[in-house]
């Protein structure tokens, strides 16, 4: 694997369903995505046209990259940045990869104790379920799962799930229903604190092209 080169600047990007909006966006503010568009396994790719390194990434792993200097800038989900403190900067707000943080469950199904023993909520975001339900004093159980978690309340894991909604068709489709909302989420641009000093004559126009 190459070294990076000293001036070029290296962009973390998530894999997967934001990286097709993050692309257009990308090019509407006239940075050159043919490398991040190319059908390829390649997890690091340059782009000869504007000199940029793009690392693709699972979305979780964008603001450690970013966070230890291996990436300057990345593109992240509010969501993973509410669940995990990093140290990074976060400049710009993208307006694209929008979905809401629900507490879901049955329809009508109530968010509170259950007598004796507390609810019982399944997440793959365990520190933002902590503090919404201990904000709102409701004590609960916290399940962790990895994905798939709509089947935690149709099989009697959990009581509620905290997750991510976008079109609400997963919820649906499994006879749930969003009952209250945590949070809007959307992606921004974060950046190392020390390359935005450093390499502010690079960097800069990036983010003054996504901001506009
Ligand atoms: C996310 C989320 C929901 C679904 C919501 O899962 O966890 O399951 O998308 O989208 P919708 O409201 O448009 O139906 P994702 O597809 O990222 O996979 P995961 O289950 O592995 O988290």
């Amino acid at each position: 694997m190459p070294k990076r080169n000293r001036d070029s600047i290296v962009i973390a990007v998530p894999k997967g369903r934001v990286l097709e909006q993050l692309s257009a966006r990308f090019a509407h503010a006239g940075i050159s995505t043919d490398a991040l568009t190319a059908s390829s396994r390649k997890l690091v790719r340059e782009d000869e046209a504007s000199g940029l390194r793009y690392l693709l990434l699972k979305p979780d792993d964008v603001p450690t990259y970013v966070e230890y200097g291996a990436a300057d800038l990345g593109i992240v989900g509010r969501d993973v940045l509410m669940e995990r403190s990093y140290d990074v900067f976060a400049p710009v707000d993208l307006d694209i990869g929008k979905c809401r943080m629900m507490v879901c469950g049955r329809p009508g199904e109530p968010v509170t104790g259950k007598g004796e023993r507390p609810l019982r909520v399944a997440t793959k975001f365990p520190q933002i379920a902590e503090r919404y339900f201990r904000a709102k004093g409701i004590p609960v159980e916290l399940i962790f799962c990895q994905g798939s978690v709509e089947l935690a309340p149709l099989t009697g894991l959990a009581d509620v799930i905290v997750d991510l909604v976008e079109t609400g068709e997963t919820l649906r489709q499994n006879g749930l229903a969003p009952l209250e909302k945590i949070a809007d989420i959307s992606s921004v641009v974060i950046a190392n604190r020390a390359a935005l000093k450093l390499r502010r004559n690079a960097i800069r126009p990036i983010l003054d092209a996504l901001r506009a």
